[in-house]
């Protein structure tokens, strides 16, 4: 089932999501916090690092499992998904950094890599709150669309449409990445409960699909449709054409 928040904005958004991880976190405050990257969660991290500033919410237990990273960036490289993590959240928490985990994108053998995240994340119990941003293209994690859903971590050759999407942190669309070790729809769907957040209308068309389309690998958020536990916090510009659907939002 998929029950979806409407927001007015991106800072509404944010607080809306914070206020879904923050739920989890005070339910089970030793719970496993699947995390992701990219502009979207920025705001909801931020609102995260105020709260635990004010004391209302503590990361002490917490332990993370992130999605994703580029395949050749060492972690101390600020495009990283690791120097992300740590910039935007890690070290504005009360999180115990050895709790956190992230995909080894230097890894020597990038297959062997991948199996340890799986057996990893399957040790933790799998994540107990999955947080998910949404590619303009239909991706979770960076689980491309394709012909098939990949269940296992795996590495990932990037569509343009995503390195196109993701110049905007680089120097150049040359410097993208053309890789990524991804965790793989396995231990997405294996999330207990699922927040996935989007704003603006350039993920109108994905979001969409995602909600309203026909559960296809062309769409890799669509399996979320066989989910039984997710939250969709969207601002009105992301979920213009579901509400235009008729679907039903919580305000
Ligand atoms: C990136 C990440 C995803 C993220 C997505 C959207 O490539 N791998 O986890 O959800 O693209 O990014 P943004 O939030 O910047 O639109």
């Amino acid at each position: 089932m998929i029950r979806i928040y409407q927001e007015a904005d991106y800072a509404a958004m944010s607080r809306r999501a914070a206020a879904v991880i923050a739920a989890e976190v005070i339910r089970n405050p030793a719970c496993v916090l699947g995390l992701a990257t990219g502009s979207t969660p920025i705001g909801a991290y931020e609102q995260l690092a105020a709260w635990n500033r004010e004391g209302l919410l503590s990361f002490k237990e917490v332990r993370s499992v992130n999605l994703d990273e580029y395949k050749g960036l060492p972690g101390t490289h600020d495009q990283s998904y690791r120097y992300f993590m740590n910039t935007h959240l890690f070290d504005h928490v009360d999180i115990d950094p050895a709790n956190t985990h992230v995909p080894d994108g230097l890894a020597a053998d990038p297959a062997a890599e991948c199996a340890r995240y799986d057996d990893l994340v399957a040790s933790m119990g799998y994540a107990d709150l999955q947080l998910l941003g949404l590619g303009n293209n239909g991706h979770i994690g960076f689980n491309e669309p394709c012909d098939c859903f990949v269940r296992e971590t795996h590495v990932v050759d990037l569509t343009q449409s995503t390195i196109d999407a993701n110049a905007r942190f680089f120097a150049s669309a040359g410097d993208v990445p053309r890789q990524a070790l991804t965790m793989g729809i396995g231990c997405i769907m294996a999330a207990r409960w699922v927040l996935l957040i989007a704003s603006g209308e350039a993920k109108a068309e994905a979001l969409y699909r995602m909600i309203c389309g026909p559960i296809t690998p062309a769409c890799p958020a669509s399996i979320l449709q066989l989910h039984g536990d997710v939250v969709v916090v969207g601002d009105r510009a992301a979920l213009e054409k579901v509400v235009a659907a008729g679907v039903s939002v919580c305000e």
